[in-house]
């Protein structure tokens, strides 16, 4: 874990508050729900993961809903399970999100299929449990994890950068629809981070040894992000720290998109 993330400091800090996170056993989620616990947040945890989402609910404390995201019906009924098994939410976090890579000529109409429903679609069906149990609890942060793909031409990944500009989109959308409602909508953009999600896009450079031989080339900072780091600003954005911003698409990509 970073020094930005293990700090004994904030242990309890939040205590009292709520949160649902959707694609939370592993990565980027698995890191945020850490966080959240430690600060004192009650959590509803979401994945399709069964054991590593048994293994992050039993670190934490927290519920476990086993499912599969991409399917609306299921998502849906899971969502109102861990909402009334919550009570009152605080905070909403839709963080599941598929990858495959590819040109126009290389992906298949499957691939634009299969990240479109968990890319936009999943995130659309936990946005319509989550603005109205916010606006209950008077008001709150609903947060989507996109990527820096949904907004700069990211190369030889077009199904991934299409459905998450179609987030981008879709958040910034929600958040003036439902401003007056007390409900933020913000994004956040990472670039790379080191989770074994980006196994499909490394391989279009050979494998991960060959892509991180090229990240001085690639990325400003010279480094990929891990987990913890990333997780730690996604729990700083649903704090009330970030309560006068809502439909800002926020980018950590080490300065990627401008080199
Ligand atoms: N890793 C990166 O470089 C990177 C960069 C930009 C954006 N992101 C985004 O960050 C988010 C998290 O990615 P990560 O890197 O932590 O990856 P990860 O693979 O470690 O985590 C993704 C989580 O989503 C869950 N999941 C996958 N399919 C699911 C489904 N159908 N139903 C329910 N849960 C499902 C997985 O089990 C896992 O727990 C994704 O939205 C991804 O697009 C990642």
């Amino acid at each position: 874990m970073t020094e930005a993330t293990d700090n004994a400091a904030d242990r309890g800090a939040e205590a009292g508050r709520s949160a649902l996170i959707l694609g939370c056993a592993s990565g980027i989620g698995a890191a945020g729900a850490r966080i959240l616990a430690r600060r004192g947040w009650k959590l509803a945890l979401l994945d399709l993961a069964a054991e590593g989402l048994a293994e992050i609910a039993a670190e934490t404390g927290a519920g476990a809903h086993v499912v599969d995201a991409s399917d609306p019906a299921a998502l849906a009924q899971a969502l109102t399970t861990a909402l009334a098994e919550l009570g009152r939410v605080d905070a909403v976090w839709s963080n599941v999100g598929m990858q495959t890579a590819g040109t126009i000529e290389a992906a298949a109409v499957e691939d634009l299929d299969r990240c479109y429903a968990l890319n936009v679609r999943a995130h659309f069906v936990v946005a319509q449990h989550a603005v109205p149990a916010l606006r209950e609890a008077g008001g709150g942060p609903l947060l989507l994890t996109a990527s820096n793909a949904g907004l700069f031409p990211d190369r030889e990944l077009v199904t991934y950068s299409a459905t998450k500009a179609a987030t981008v989109a879709m958040a910034k959308l929600m958040a003036v629809d439902h401003a007056a409602d007390g409900v933020r909508v913000n994004v956040l953009c990472p670039g790379w981070v080191d989770t074994p999600f980006n196994t499909p896009a490394w391989g279009t450079y050979g494998g991960r040894d060959e892509f991180l031989a090229k990240v001085p080339e690639l990325i400003p900072i010279g480094r990929i992000a891990d987990a913890p780091e990333v997780a730690a600003v996604a729990c700083r954005l649903l704090s009330d720290e970030f309560a006068y911003m809502t439909g800002h698409a926020f980018v950590l990509d080490g300065g990627e998109m401008l080199a």
